[in-house]
């Protein structure tokens, strides 16, 4: 993308930042002016981002974080503040479907099986991933941006976290639980200026989703219930990102903002 100053002298924390949603919002975030901490699990996919951007002329750090553990994310947030002296932004973008990981192609409309088939175990990884890892970035966050004066929190939940499906049931209660944490945690810290909102992607392409598009019906399927008649882009949902990382997004708190093409307006 084009560079420009929206985040100017801004710091930002990117979880999920090696792949898809989470790479291409540290890319735009950098090329806006960020100084941008990606964080993720797969660290030879995060320095390759970060490489990236720094090649673009960005300021970038990646560090390995697993988003399940709080005293990494301590570590993580005390680490950037110090750095950079403030804390301005932070977006929870990691996140797991629930699929078998050597399932290069998704057999039915679920990735990770029906209600019936749902074992604790997975449950608790998915809701311990994409829930619990949003709660603990987020209260990790607390401290730094209130001494910054205030800050923006970016949680990226799911159409999935709005209505049902025949997906993971998993993957629909730990996004539901990401957007309704963001608006008590929005009213919490609206008196530190510290807003938090959600942003609910509909089909975007990106490695969790490409198993799914490689079945033909599932992606029929999907395609079919998207208006607008493509399915994302991580850029896209990036530049939801970008708005209520900015302050053109000053006012906004406690909002879901939904970029999916239309979907769920039918
Ligand atoms: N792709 C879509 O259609 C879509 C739709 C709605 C919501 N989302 C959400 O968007 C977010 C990004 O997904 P994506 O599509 O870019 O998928 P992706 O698989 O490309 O990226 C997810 C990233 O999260 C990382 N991750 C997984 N577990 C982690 C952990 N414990 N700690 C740290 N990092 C971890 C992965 O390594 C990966 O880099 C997810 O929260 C996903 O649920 C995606």
């Amino acid at each position: 993308m084009e560079a420009g100053n929206r985040l100017k002298g801004k710091v930002a924390i990117v979880s999920g930042g090696a792949s898809g949603i989470g790479a291409e919002t540290a890319r735009v975030f950098a090329a806006q002016g960020a100084a941008v901490v990606a964080c993720d699990v797969n660290t030879a996919l995060g320095e390759a981002v970060v490489a990236e951007i720094k090649a673009a002329g960005g300021e970038a750090v990646y560090r390995t974080l697993d988003v399940t553990a709080e005293e990494q994310w301590a570590a993580l947030v005390k680490e950037a503040e110090a750095a950079h002296g403030r804390l301005d932004i932070l977006t929870n973008i990691a996140g797991i479907s629930g699929r078998d990981p050597t399932q290069n192609i998704q057999a039915g409309l679920t990735a990770g099986g029906l209600l019936e088939d749902q074992t604790l175990e997975k449950w608790n990884r998915i809701m311990e991933v994409n829930a619990t890892g949003t709660f603990l970035g987020t209260k990790a966050v607390i401290g730094p941006m209130r001494r910054a004066g205030g800050g923006s929190v970016i949680n990226i939940s799911s159409i999935c976290g709005i209505v049902g499906s025949f997906a993971n049931v998993a993957y629909h209660a730990s996004k539901g639980a990401v957007r309704i944490f963001s608006k008590a945690a929005a009213i919490q810290h609206a008196p530190d200026l510290i807003r938090v909102n959600s942003i609910h992607p509909g089909f975007v392409d990106t490695p969790m989703t490409q198993p799914g598009h490689a079945n033909p019906e599932v992606a029929k399927q999907r395609m079919d219930a998207t208006p607008l008649g493509r399915f994302g882009t991580p850029n896209d949902i990036a530049m939801g990102c970008l708005y209520l990382a900015s302050d053109d997004a000053a006012w906004v708190t406690g909002s879901e903002l939904v970029i999916d093409g239309g979907m769920t307006a039918n």
